[in-house]
Parts: structure tokens; C-alpha cells; sequence
């Protein structure tokens, strides 16, 4: 099974990706969260990239495409994966199907998580990140049990240098004029399975089960895509 999670910087991607992999049974993995990593261990990747992703721009394909491939190649994704955060392009979509292709496998589902601009301001002007583990919290909607620290590692809680407002509206302006065709990309390809993206965390959850089959019927995972 494989699946990629689109939507606007915010949307509630990432939130949402560990519950879907799990219902799927598979491995999930995140260019930004992969990324992110590199840049906290101060990997020649990490700081190769700081620039781009603390400015909210994308980074070059040539470093993405080999990263994230390089990744899904290794045994850990044979069964599959939920991908959140790539493709981010048009070409990133074609080297993935490409890849993936060579391999005799195929994208099955993309999943757009559709949101209000007015959300989006709401969730990433509150948003809390674990400097460890990389857990998702926000200030009102999903608190930590301990103002400042992460509920699974007790890491620190911190604010991301892109949710910043002069990174963050980089972050729309490359969504809307790079990813935004990616979600045609596979509408034509009748993959895109939108849910509604407003409301709690859990009811978005209630919304994606709908839409997305979970593995107690083995058989037939997959709703019908929406062109
Ligand atoms: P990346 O980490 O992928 O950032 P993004 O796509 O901008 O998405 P976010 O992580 O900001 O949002 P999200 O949709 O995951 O929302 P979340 O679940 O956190 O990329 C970062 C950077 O890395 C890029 O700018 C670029 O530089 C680089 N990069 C990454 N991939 C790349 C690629 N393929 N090519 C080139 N460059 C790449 O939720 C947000 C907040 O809302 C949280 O506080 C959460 O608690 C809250 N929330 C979630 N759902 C709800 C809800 N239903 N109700 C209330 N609050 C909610």
C-alpha cells in the first residue's frame, strides 16, 4: 500500500500520518520531519539545507529526490508506505512514480487534507513541535499534559523557524505555485481521495477511516478516488 498525504502547510499532515500508517500497517515518512533530522544531528545534508527550510523555500529537487528515494528503497518500505511532504512538485511526482514503477509498484492513494486559510493561521501560529521526537502539539487543540515538554520523550517543546510569518508566507507561495499541481497530477491519474480537513484532529481522523479502508478488510482498502 502506498500513499502520499498532500495539503497545504498546516493542513494537518503530519498529525495525521502516523494514525493512517498504522491503520494501514506500514511505515510512514516525512521529507520535512527526515529533513529536520538531518539539520538537529548537523548532518553535510542538514547543513546543506538549513537555508531553504528555515526560510520556508523548497529544497532543490537533486537533494530531495535522492534523499527521500535512497530512503523508500531500503527494505524498512518494501510492504509500503504513507509519504507526508513529498512529491512536492510536479517532477518529484513523476521521479517517485518512476521509482516505483522500476520496482513493479505503483502509488495507490493520494490523500488531500482539504483547510480553510483560516485555519491554517490558527494551527501554525500554535503549533509546538517535540526537538526530539518530533511529536505534533498545539497550544489549545492537542496541549502537551506538561506545559513544555513532550507526552512520549519528555523532550523540549519548541516553535518551528518556517512557522515564523515572513518563512511562513514563502511556505503558501511555493504550495500554491509548486505543490497545488501536484494534487492535479494525480486527480488525473484518479488517485485523489479529499477529505475534509476542519474540525478536531479526531473527527478529521473519523473523516480519512471513511475515506481510506482500514486493514480489517484486507481485500479493499481504497474508496473510490474523486476526480
Ligand atoms: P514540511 O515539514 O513538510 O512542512 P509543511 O508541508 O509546510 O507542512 P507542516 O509540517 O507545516 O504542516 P502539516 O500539514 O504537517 O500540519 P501539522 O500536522 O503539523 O516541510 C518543511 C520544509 O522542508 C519545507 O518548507 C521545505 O523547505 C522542506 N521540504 C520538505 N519536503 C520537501 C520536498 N518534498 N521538496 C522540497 N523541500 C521540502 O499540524 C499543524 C498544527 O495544527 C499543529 O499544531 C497541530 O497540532 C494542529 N492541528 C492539526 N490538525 C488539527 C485539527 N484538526 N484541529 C486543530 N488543530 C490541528
Amino acid at each position: 500500500m502506498h500513499v502520499v498525504i498532500l495539503g497545504f502547510p498546516g493542513a494537518g499532515k503530519g498529525t495525521q500520518t502516523k494514525f493512517l500508517a498504522e491503520c494501514l500497517s506500514v511505515p510512514s515518512l516525512s521529507s520535512g520531519d527526515l529533513f529536520r533530522r538531518h539539520q538537529r544531528e548537523g548532518t553535510p545534508l542538514g547543513q546543506q539545507v538549513r537555508t531553504y527550510v528555515d526560510s520556508g523555500l523548497l529544497v532543490p529537487d537533486e537533494i530531495t529526490i535522492a534523499m527521500i528515494l535512497d530512503e523508500i528503497n531500503s527494505p524498512s518500505y518494501s510492504d509500503g508506505f504513507v509519504l507526508d511532504g513529498f512529491p512536492r512538485n510536479v517532477n518529484q511526482a513523476l521521479e517517485l512514480d518512476r521509482a516505483l514503477d522500476f520496482a513493479g509498484m505503483d502509488i495507490d492513494c493520494a490523500l488531500l487534507i482539504d483547510v480553510t486559510q483560516e485555519a491554517l493561521a490558527d494551527r501554525l501560529g500554535k503549533r509546538l513541535v517535540c526537538n526530539r521526537c518530533q511529536s505534533i502539539y498545539h497550544t489549545e487543540a492537542s496541549p502537551p499534559r506538561n506545559s513544555g515538554l513532550c507526552d512520549y520523550c519528555n523532550g523540549r517543546l519548541e516553535r518551528r523557524a518556517d512557522d515564523e510569518p515572513e518563512a511562513l508566507v514563502r511556505r503558501l507561495r511555493a504550495y500554491q505555485e509548486e505543490s497545488a499541481p501536484v494534487v492535479d497530477f494525480y486527480a488525473r491519474a484518479g488517485k485523489l481521495v479529499k477529505v475534509d480537513g476542519t474540525g478536531t484532529v479526531e473527527r478529521v481522523r473519523q473523516r480519512i477511516k471513511e475515506a481510506i479502508i482500514c486493514p480489517a478488510t484486507q481485500d479493499n482498502r481504497l474508496s473510490k478516488p474523486v476526480h
